[in-house]
């Protein structure tokens, strides 16, 4: 790891130094979302949201693309192309993308700089967060299409909305006080209904990215990579720069929950790889990736939003009590980032309920938090 220090350092100069302090910045401001949703506050919109976490740099920031973020903080070219473009092309494949999708990668980068001990995963997968998370909320979970129906009632200060579920064995429905939407409302997406609304909720025409996720089990082409004598081959994730040529993002080896030591393990011996790619690859091109490989498993999917600077945010309130959760994702894209966005929904809807305005868009709570200590 000295001589690696020391390589980095020829390399790219004080760059990658920086980058922590200025990723430490980012998230230290980022993580004051934390203190004020334990201290019950909720904000309305998005953008109110980011202003109290880090005021107008962090608001700034949705403006620009990576590139010029980074340039503007003295970054030099090479250090942007050669390390930042590969780790973002992990978890982001479009470029350029926006400096605040890029708090989703920087909480990756911030697991690929540390020890591999700082990454964790969910024996069984780490979808079981989510089953989990609606068990223990005890909901009621009803698998059908939606059709929310704004109810008008003469005369009547309440609002209600009829929701109608057009599920596998016919149509149910009910009528509820407060509707909050998680899924996101863009085309072909949530394909969710909205009826007697005046003005008319949007639509949000953002689309999603496709990433597709190939897991193969089999060897890696040593050859391809460069490497004349397969022995020689030692590389457990391989990452790629902004060049069109190129048919996949990165690949890397997949170990099983538990297992620590795979990682040193001879990646030249069969090993299950995962590879992300814009397009479902060829065989012709998993040919050149793999010497050999006896299983194959693809996943397409639309994975964050297509991020494009600059851009607004979708509002979280799309009327009086009806929320939307979703738009938080065009800062970032994460399961972390669904869980502040849910709770700061949850908040809001609460606050706005029962008419405590105090709770809402307070600015300088930063501040205001300090000295309540
Ligand atoms: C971002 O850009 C838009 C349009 O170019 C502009 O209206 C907005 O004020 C900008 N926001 C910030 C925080 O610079
Ligand atoms: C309910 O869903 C089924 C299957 O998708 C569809 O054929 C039917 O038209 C839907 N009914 C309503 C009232 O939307
Ligand atoms: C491995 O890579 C080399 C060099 O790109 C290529 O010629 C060869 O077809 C690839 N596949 C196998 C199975 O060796």
């Amino acid at each position: 790891s000295f001589i690696n220090f020391l390589k980095l350092l020829w390399h790219y100069g004080l760059n990658p130094l920086r980058m922590s302090m200025w990723v430490e910045d980012i998230l230290d401001k980022f993580m004051r979302i934390y203190r004020y949703q334990m201290h019950d506050y909720a904000f309305s919109s998005n953008e109110r949201l980011l202003h109290a976490l880090g005021g107008n740099d962090f608001t700034r920031l949705l403006n620009q693309t990576i590139d010029e973020a980074m340039q503007k903080a003295g970054f030099s070219q090479k250090f942007i192309n050669e390390v930042v473009c590969p780790a973002m092309r992990v978890n982001y494949a479009g470029l350029p993308s926006r400096v605040v999708g890029f708090l989703g990668f920087l909480a990756g980068a911030v697991s690929l700089a540390g020890v591999q001990s700082g990454l964790w995963s969910v024996k069984g997968g780490n979808k079981l967060v989510c089953s989990g998370l609606i068990y223990s909320s005890k909901a009621e979970v009803i698998p059908a299409t939606v059709v929310i129906t704004k109810l008008f009632s003469a005369g009547d200060p309440v609002k209600l909305y009829q929701v109608t579920y057009n599920t596998s064995s016919g149509l149910t429905g009910d009528t509820y006080d407060i509707v909050l939407i998680a899924a996101p409302l863009g085309h072909r997406m949530a394909n969710i209904n909205f009826q007697n609304f005046d003005p008319p909720i949007p639509e949000f025409p953002n689309p999603y990215h496709q990433t597709v996720t190939t897991l193969v089990h089999g060897r890696l082409n040593a050859s391809f990579f460069g490497y004349q004598d397969p022995q020689a081959f030692h590389l457990g994730a391989i990452f790629t720069t902004n060049n069109p040529k190129l048919f996949f993002n990165s690949l890397g080896m997949v170990s099983p929950v538990g297992d620590i030591g795979v990682a040193g393990k001879l990646p030249l011996q069969s090993a299950i790889w995962k590879v992300f790619s814009k397009e479902v690859l060829t065989k012709e091109q998993l040919n050149l990736l793999f010497s050999s490989y006896d299983s194959v498993k693809v996943k397409p999917w639309l994975a964050y939003p297509e991020y494009s600077a600059p851009e607004k945010f979708p509002p979280i309130v799309l009327h009086e009590h009806l929320y939307y959760l979703n738009g938080l994702e065009r800062a970032a894209s994460a399961m972390e980032m669904s869980a502040i966005a849910a709770r700061n929904a949850a908040l809001l809807a609460f606050h706005r309920w029962h008419g405590h305005s105090a709770s809402v868009d307070q600015e300088d709570l930063h501040e205001k938090l300090k000295t309540e200590l």
